[in-house]
């Protein structure tokens, strides 16, 4: 698979099978993904791969915190600004009438949004998860860094043959995360990433993107 294809053929996926991904794909992968770059080499980030047993205890845990309503933790850090501004606010509200709407949900109807929203913490079935933590004193150059090496995890996946969606979902329950992988009290969980073999019967269609002459301004004589 060629670069184009892979980025073009990436989506967040929120339907996997339980086909188990390969212990060494993932090592492949995630070996691969270490040449992502960073500002002056710090490679801020810090990754775990979570199977077996202890994802089906995290994805347990986060399932009771739900369904007995147990509000989220504290945030760690904001995840969008408190009021998006245009063309943010019209981008963001166009991607949720497509993904609630591919799910036949309408916007009123708050409760069927929260549970489509709760598959996020069934990792949409997903039998492999990544979680990727930044140490705490890091500032918005090293979190750039992570997203970059993210999508560079995300691409290789495409490149073995496997999809992923990306979750900042799972910073809403640290706590719960941190029981399971118990990471040092100096890092910051960012997000969270399912992988997995797509389930092709859950169809919820294309996420689309901006003309590129809202994003990009080519600059020439
Ligand atoms: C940092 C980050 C966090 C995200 N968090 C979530 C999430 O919690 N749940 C979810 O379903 N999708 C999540 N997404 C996926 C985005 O909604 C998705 O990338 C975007 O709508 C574009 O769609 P596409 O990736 O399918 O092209 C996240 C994406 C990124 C980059």
């Amino acid at each position: 698979m060629d670069v184009y294809e892979a980025v073009t053929s990436r989506r967040a996926v929120r339907g996997f099978t339980d086909e188990p991904v390969a212990p060494e794909v993932l090592l492949r992968v995630l070996k691969a993904a270490a040449w992502a770059p960073s500002g002056s080499n710090l490679q801020p980030w810090h990754a775990y791969v979570v199977t077996g047993a202890p994802l089906a205890e995290l994805k347990k845990r986060a399932a009771e915190r739900i369904t007995t309503g147990d509000p989220w933790d504290d945030a760690e850090y904001e995840q969008y600004p408190a009021s998006l501004k245009p063309p943010y606010a019209e981008r963001r509200a166009a991607f949720g009438k497509q993904r609630y709407g591919a799910l036949g949900i309408s916007r009123a109807d708050v409760e069927a949004s929260q549970r489509a929203a709760a598959a996020n913490w069934a990792c949409f079935g997903a039998p492999a998860a990544l979680f990727c933590y930044l140490d705490r004193t890091m500032g918005r150059p090293q979190w750039s860094d992570a997203g970059m090496f993210l999508q560079t995890v995300m691409l290789l996946l495409r490149a073995e043959g496997l999809h992923s969606c990306p979750q900042m979902a799972w910073a809403k329950f640290p706590r719960t995360v941190a029981e399971i992988l118990s990471p040092p009290e100096d890092l910051v969980l960012f997000c969270g990433m399912s992988i997995g073999h797509e389930d092709t019967t859950v169809d919820l269609g294309r996420t689309g993107r901006a003309p590129l002459r809202e994003t990009v301004t080519f600059v020439d004589s």
